[in-house]
């Protein structure tokens, strides 16, 4: 199939994450387009869009939001995953609330009449020297917060972009090829129960 990948980054990372995607999805022989936002691509005439941001300021990169904002009508007619590189990936609850974690992802649910069907947290990479002072001056605040310091630190792994495109993959077949505008109602016939007890079938 034909695939998108979209993102925005300023480090980096997520355009690591985003090659890498690009080679694992074309190994398995989809044709792949990767595109940074700034380059305002159309999603027109793909099977597939992935979104893939930087969390920043508690959710993904402003950037990405704005692309998708821009395209919103679009992206509803389209199957869509993302994927969002961040820090802060357990999460936890903060003074009663959800923080960090897979809540970083609300607000790419909500913008969607057709949420995206599948989407996961990768792991991000910080180092000190090559942040601007500004950015320098606000992680050490967010490490403040999480009681920790600020220091160089990866916690990028090429397995988790792997299973990221193995699961969108998966999970397409399954039901995300139905998730677009007049054919979602067709997702919901899918029973992961009964997948599960298809699959325990096959392996014995
Ligand atoms: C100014 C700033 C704010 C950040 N805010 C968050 C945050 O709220 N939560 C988090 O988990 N990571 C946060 N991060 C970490 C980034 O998500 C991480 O460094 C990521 O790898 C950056 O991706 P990029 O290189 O594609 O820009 C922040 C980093 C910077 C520099």
């Amino acid at each position: 199939m034909r695939i998108l990948v979209v993102y925005t980054t300023r480090y980096g990372t997520t355009e690591k994450a985003a090659e890498l995607a690009k080679r694992l999805f074309e190994d398995r022989e989809h044709k792949v387009d990767v595109s940074r936002v700034e380059e305002d691509p159309s999603p027109i005439g793909y099977d597939l869009v992935i979104l893939g941001a930087p969390v920043y300021r508690d959710g993904p990169h402003w950037d990405l939001m704005r692309w998708v904002e821009g395209h919103k009508g679009e992206l509803e007619e389209v199957p869509k995953a993302f994927f969002l590189v961040a820090m802060h990936l357990a999460g936890s609850v903060f003074m009663g609330k959800l923080h960090g974690g897979i809540a970083y992802a609300q607000p790419l649910i909500e913008a969607f009449e057709v949420p995206p069907f599948y989407g996961t947290l990768i792991g991000g990479e910080i180092d000190p020297d090559k942040l601007s002072d500004e950015d320098r001056r606000k992680m050490v605040r967010f490490y403040a917060v999480l009681g920790e310091k600020l220091e160089k630190k990866s916690l990028f792994s090429e397995k988790d972009v792997e299973a990221f495109v193995r699961r969108v993959l998966l999970y397409y077949d399954w039901f995300g090829k139905h998730f677009r505008r007049g054919e979602v109602e067709k997702a919901k016939s899918f029973d992961f129960m009964e997948k599960v007890r298809e699959l325990e079938r096959l392996t014995g």
